[in-house]
């Protein structure tokens, strides 16, 4: 697509579609997974602007965020907790116990990973997972070298992933948190769809790596080639490494 806020725009209408088209009933709600960071943001206005109108409504959706940071309090504003209740959440008419992100200040980090896969088996899987990536290909934080069939676990974060993201601390990366909780790249392939949105020259080359050469752990992305109903939503800047 032309530029980020078409993308913003072409992915929220996918939203809409998706939510809207399902009836839910007795125990069946949508399942939706949810990235942060900068890409998704616009979509997220978009999202609350359909709600506004009263095109959309998230009562009967149940949430999955990919990762949390380890660590930060629930109310820093670069948590993904808060993120998503400032960016979205608080917006739209979602209840709060139905929208799941990890918690990076859990005392038993391995169980609350444990405790994340199993609410989303409870919950049926997910319908649809949104998801961004990294200029180094990492989708959540699946960093390079990530196992292709991981699950939810701790990762520490790679360097250049601490680099990227110092924006969002006073550009100081020693304040960036080291480790993050992640969902792995096996629990997105287990979505029934997945929607990865990818704007800007800068993953340019991840984005080259993930489609036009083979499934490398090194690109963790590259692993959607082998998901049935998977889909990057581009714009122009960021197919500039396309063959
Ligand atoms: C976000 C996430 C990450 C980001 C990626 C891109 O929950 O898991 O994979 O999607 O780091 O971030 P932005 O959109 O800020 O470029």
């Amino acid at each position: 697509l032309e530029d980020a806020d078409v993308v913003a725009d072409w992915a929220a209408r996918f939203v809409l579609q998706r939510v809207t088209q399902f009836a839910p009933g007795p125990g069946r709600r949508f399942v939706l997974g949810l990235p942060t960071g900068g890409t998704p943001l616009g979509m997220y206005r978009r999202l609350i602007e359909f709600h506004r109108q009263g095109l959309i409504s998230f009562k009967y959706v149940t949430t999955f965020n990919m990762d949390e940071y380890v660590g930060l309090p629930r109310d820093h504003p670069e948590s993904y907790h808060y993120y998503m209740w400032n960016e979205f959440f608080k917006h739209v008419d979602i209840e709060p116990e139905h929208a799941h992100v990890l918690d990076g200040n859990a005392t038993d980090l391995a169980a609350e990973c444990q405790r994340f896969e199993d609410l989303i088996k409870e919950a049926g899987g997910v319908h649809l997972f949104i998801g961004g990536i990294g200029p180094d290909g990492h989708i959540a934080f699946n960093e390079p070298g990530s196992s292709l069939v991981s699950r939810t676990r701790v990762k520490t974060l790679a360097y250049d992933t601490l680099e990227a993201n110092k924006r969002f601390f006073g550009n100081d990366i020693t304040k960036v948190p080291r480790q993050a909780l992640t969902v792995g790249v096996g629990t997105v392939m287990d979505a029934k769809e997945v929607m990865i949105l990818i704007t800007g020259a800068h993953k340019a080359l991840a984005l080259a790596k993930a489609v036009e050469e083979g499934v490398n752990h090194m690109w963790t992305v590259s692993a959607f080639q082998q998901h049935a109903q998977a889909l990057f939503v581009c714009d122009e800047d960021a197919t500039l490494e396309l063959r």
